[in-house]
């Protein structure tokens, strides 16, 4: 393919040079249509989803009372007593169920005192929103009570109420709506009694009526728009170092959520307590997003679904406990479990489940990965061992295998040739770096071996100060980093066959861990330019690979240009990044291009400051701009502006 190359790039400069006698221009893109590369996997480029700042319970899910079963091992955990005249406790002696042994008893010695729930740092109230309110309740003392429902400020107006009445001795389902004719991000929803009297609560909940229904039942519409505006290729979940937990006990269980989302046991969240300058004593997983909810979410998106097990390794910067090698069936069992619970037939025990729960046809579960960010020789053992049997149940099967939490340290060169030896099919890279970092590597994989393992750059994110330093900030500078980092993953797509930044969300009053890809708050959420450099090449990836050259150079960010090159249907799809900060104008040959369109469509990303960002108020400060040219020549110039990711689709064929 080179010397071909080599003689294209000859007649294409030849040609090149006439027009270049009238119109001199900067550096030649040099695109090679005449030999179609390796295909591009539909994989290429997909989301990271992990449980860290709030980006489950209170950020993907729109239930908006936190501890709604009061289960939290602090009892009262988000609650608060309303009025003097209030004891407040958590009960074990009357449960609504075996799941769900503890409930809340409100004892009102004074008229219109109660309790108020702190939602997700706050509760997000829409004007022109319903709530749907909902919770079990029981008068052990009887009078049959009244409760009053409300959504309220912080400092106790109300913003909108209800009342339930004649609350019986047993258990009930109560319900009513409250229509909010006013925004507030922190709102509280109050419950008090109107007289003295008893009352017992249990799995309280407030759902907006903008939530999705379907199978996405439960989903915070804006949120999964902005997964869906991605086009993620896959879908990787639950993470993430909450896969492996601090210790095995805690560590991640799909088996356990599934089933009625009232009934799932409650798990500490890993990031609770990780991170001292970043205290989230309140996160815990209910699970509410379990993993068939998952499945549903990658199926919605028309993503691939990528679920990660534990390998019988607890976070290795934290316990590091192993499970020992005799000890690993029931991990494995698990494994092959999620395979029959995504892709059995109703004749088997999980596929029947998964009928059960609202989906007969199978998931078509392709990929799994075992383990997290796991290193060491223990990972080996624990990996070979997975990999053993799952090669021979279910040959069908791509298994992901870690290389460690850095791109290039001790743990990493041990594992890569080991893993390489026992033939691991994908292995999942993590780098965590600052901007150069990217730009550096952006011909990484140019000089890696075609005939081992696959690559999945499966976490990255260019770091403005330092790795997870609570100081990092998501700058344009950043994302054009990654933007040219990806260019290198695009131009070796036959061997990086994924890659997903991470991590996803950020609750901007919740976080514990920063930069991330789209941040929310109880109200909005807006993506960061991290975001539109992913969803710039998630949406314009093209078939297969063609050759691209600046000024017939191999190397990307010759001249601080780094481009990459696809063979869309019926067009050629260009990416240019422009890491100068100053606009120049590059010539752009399609050599071998025939059957012209008429227009070039190009999405241009761009902002003179690289520490620029986008925000709740200003979302789309670094954002794509959209436009046409027309197109009259194979050979043609283009200006680009100064830090900037251009994409241009150029209707013409081989
Ligand atoms: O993305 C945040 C964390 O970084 C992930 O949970 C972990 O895999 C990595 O260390």
């Amino acid at each position: 393919m080179r010397s071909l190359f080599l003689a294209w790039i000859a007649i294409a400069g030849s040609t090149a040079v006439g027009l270049a006698q009238t119109a001199p221009a900067g550096p030649a893109i040099n695109v090679n249509l005449t030999e179609p590369g390796p295909m591009i996997p539909s994989t290429l480029v997909g989301v990271f989803f992990e449980d860290i700042n709030f980006g489950a319970d209170g950020g993907l899910m729109d239930e908006r009372i936190k501890n709604r079963s009061f289960e939290f091992p602090n009892g009262l955990t988000g609650w608060h007593p309303v009025g003097t005249g209030v004891k407040t406790e958590v009960i074990r002696a009357t449960p609504l169920g075996e799941r769900n042994p503890h409930s809340l008893r409100l004892e009102c010695t004074q008229a219109d005192s109660g309790i108020a729930n702190e939602g997700f740092r706050g509760i997000g109230v829409r004007s022109g929103t319903r709530y749907q309110f909902s919770a079990w309740l029981r008068a052990p003392g009887g009078g049959r009570p009244t409760m009053r429902v409300a959504l309220c400020t912080l400092d106790g107006q109300t913003l909108t109420e209800a009342r339930i009445t004649r609350i019986r001795n047993d258990w009930r389902r109560y319900d009513c709506s409250l229509p909010a004719l006013a925004d507030e991000p922190k709102a509280r929803l109050r419950l008090t009694l109107e007289q003295p009297g008893i009352v017992e609560a249990d799995l309280v909940s407030l759902m907006p009526d903008e939530s999705l229904k379907g199978p996405l039942r439960g989903f915070r519409r804006d949120l999964v728009n902005m997964l869906r505006d991605l086009k993620p290729g896959f879908l990787r979940f639950p993470g993430g170092c909450i896969v492996e937990g601090r210790r095995l006990a805690l560590r991640y269980q799909w088996k356990n959520t599934l089933g009625d989302r009232d009934d799932r046991s409650l798990l500490i969240n890993r990031w609770n307590d990780e991170f001292k300058h970043r205290p989230a004593p309140d996160y815990f997983q209910t699970f509410n997003l379990g993993f068939y909810e998952y499945f549903l979410l990658s199926e919605e998106l028309g993503a691939e679904p990528l679920p990660i097990l534990n390998c019988g390794m607890a976070c290795q910067f934290n316990s590091g406990e192993l499970a020992p090698l005799d000890e690993l069936d029931p991990y494995i069992q698990d494994a092959l479990d999620l395979i029959e619970f995504a892709n059995g037939s109703d004749s088997t025990p999980w596929g029947r489940r998964r009928r059960d729960l609202g989906h007969a046809a199978p998931f078509n579960l392709k990929f799994l990965g075992i383990g997290n960010e796991q290193w060491g020789p223990q990972y080996l053992e624990r990996y070979e061992r997975f990999a053993k049997v799952l090669s021979v149940r279910h040959p069908e099967i791509r298994l992901v295998s870690s290389a460690g939490p850095s791109p290039s340290d001790e743990r990493f060169e041990f594992l890569w040739p080991r893993l390489r030896e026992l033939k691991a099919d994908i292995i999942d890279e993590h780098c965590y770096a600052g901007p150069e970092w990217f730009y550096q590597n952006a011909g990484r994989y140019d000089g890696y071996d075609r005939s081992g393992p696959k690559v999945f750059m499966g976490e990255y994110a260019a770091q403005s100060v330092g790795v997870a330093k609570p100081e990092n900030r998501n700058t344009w500078g950043c994302a054009l980093a990654e933007a040219a980092f990806l260019t290198g993953i695009e131009r070796n797509a036959d061997l990086v066959v994924m890659s997903s930044y991470a991590p996803l969300f950020g609750h901007l009053d919740g976080w514990q861990w920063t930069p991330n890809l789209i941040w929310f708050d109880n109200l909005g959420v807006f993506g960061t330019p991290s975001y539109y450099v992913q969803q710039l090449f998630g949406r314009n990836r093209g078939e297969s690979i063609l050759g691209v050259k600046i000024d017939g150079s191999d190397r990307n960010g010759e001249k601080r240009l780094y481009v990459s090159a696809a063979q869309g249907r019926g067009e050629v799809i260009l990416k240019i990044v422009n890491a100068s900060p100053t606009a120049r104008t590059v010539r752009i040959e399609l050599a071998g291009a025939r059957r012209l369109g008429e227009r070039i469509r190009s999405s241009a990303l761009a902002h003179a400051d690289l520490n620029a960002e986008n925000s709740l108020a200003q979302p789309l400060r670094v954002a794509p701009v959209e436009s046409e040219f027309p197109l009259a020549d194979p050979f043609f110039e283009h200006s680009l502006a100064g830090s900037s990711l251009t994409v241009l689709r150029i209707p013409c064929r081989p």
